[in-house]
């Protein structure tokens, strides 16, 4: 990894918390931010056209100040419009920006974006090019081992490069194909086997690149693992259903020397923040969603959330009753 050139470095992320659609909003991205201070996190994917069009810019772009590092993910496949929605991702104070060729659900890839936009090269590096020009921003891409047939490593290897000409800063390769036809989006991130050799290989023959590995990590040792072979990990549906696996990011992988955090730290972190959402007019179960995976393997775990989404359901939850939950993980050591 000693090629990289120097004006990359900055641009290495160790770990990073995948964009997952409904999953990691600016509440979710919260609460990840409050178990770790340094992994990368992306918004949900923002369809580009939807920005452009829309008089709500600030819904669909607004992130709270801690979140930094973040990136924005954008799909998309109208360079014009990717111009823009560069633009604003660096007026509103994004990181970084993400282009999406990884997605393969059929409405995105009816519009001729995501998974599929990976069989045309040719427009993946004007999208690219665009984003690049018009912001001074890391562009950054995600994108598939493959794309049905078209699933050759000389193939992918021949994509990748071809995207770095273009300007890409680092790709985030989740390492299977998807499958367009035949399989629904949840399929595509189960059936088609897991490749790390792939990506691994990629990183090989190209070191001066960034390249991080995606898809299926469980814990930190595994992904410090893959970290002798790639520039980083990206973490989606573990980190969602399960936070607390993380909750050593900063001292096992940037070697930080902090004190671990438990659920009730984390959550006692969060009340002046969901005190602030209440306040706004927010619902509780915008948060509390999210906020109850923190809370597993332990005894009575399931009922600790079950009393949490009733109330939280039910609108009848406020700080008052949030705080003495919480204090009852404390003092059960939690
Ligand atoms: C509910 C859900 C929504 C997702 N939404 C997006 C998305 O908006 N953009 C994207 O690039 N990938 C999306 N993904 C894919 C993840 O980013 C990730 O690539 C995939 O889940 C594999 O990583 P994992 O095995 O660590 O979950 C989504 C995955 C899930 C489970």
């Amino acid at each position: 990894m000693s090629s990289i050139h120097p004006d990359s470095i900055k641009n290495i992320h160790k770990l990073s918390i995948a964009p997952m659609m409904d999953c990691t909003d600016k509440h979710f991205r919260m609460i990840m931010r409050k178990i770790s201070s340094e992994a990368l996190l992306y918004s949900e994917m923002i369809v580009a056209q939807s920005l452009f069009h829309t008089d709500k810019k600030g819904k669909f772009l607004d992130f709270n100040n801690e979140e930094h590092p973040i990136s924005i993910q954008f799909g998309g496949d109208d360079p014009e419009i990717l111009k823009e929605a560069a633009k604003m991702a660096e007026d509103w104070g994004y990181d970084e920006i993400n282009f999406n060729v990884g997605c393969p659900s059929p409405k995105v890839c009816s519009g001729n974006f995501g998974a599929s936009l990976m069989k045309n090269p040719e427009k993946v590096a004007k999208c690219i090019e665009s984003l690049k020009n018009n912001c001074s921003l890391p562009v950054t891409i995600k994108h598939r081992i493959g794309v049905d047939n078209d699933d050759s490593f000389t193939k992918l290897n021949k994509f990748v490069r071809y995207i770095s000409n273009a300007g890409a800063d680092r790709f985030i390769v989740h390492a299977r194909k998807a499958i367009l036809k035949g399989l629904n989006p949840k399929q595509n991130r189960t059936i088609p086997p897991l490749q790390y050799d792939v990506v691994k290989k990629l990183k090989k023959l190209n070191p001066e690149l960034l390249i991080e590995i995606n898809g299926g990590f469980k814990n930190i040792n595994e992904s410090l693992n893959a970290l002798n072979d790639v520039d980083g990990v990206m973490i989606g549906r573990s980190a969602y259903k399960h936070p607390l696996r993380w909750s050593e990011i900063d001292q096992k992988i940037y070697g930080i020397n902090t004190k671990t955090k438990s659920a009730s730290d984390i959550i006692f972190s969060l009340i002046p923040y969901i005190e602030g959402h209440l306040s706004n007019g927010g619902k509780s179960w915008d948060i509390c969603k999210h906020l109850i995976n923190l809370v597993e393997g332990i005894p009575k775990a399931k009922i600790w959330r079950t009393q949490i989404s009733d109330k939280s359901i039910r609108k009848e939850l406020d700080i008052k009753f949030l705080l003495k939950a919480t204090t009852r993980l404390q003092d059960m050591g939690y």
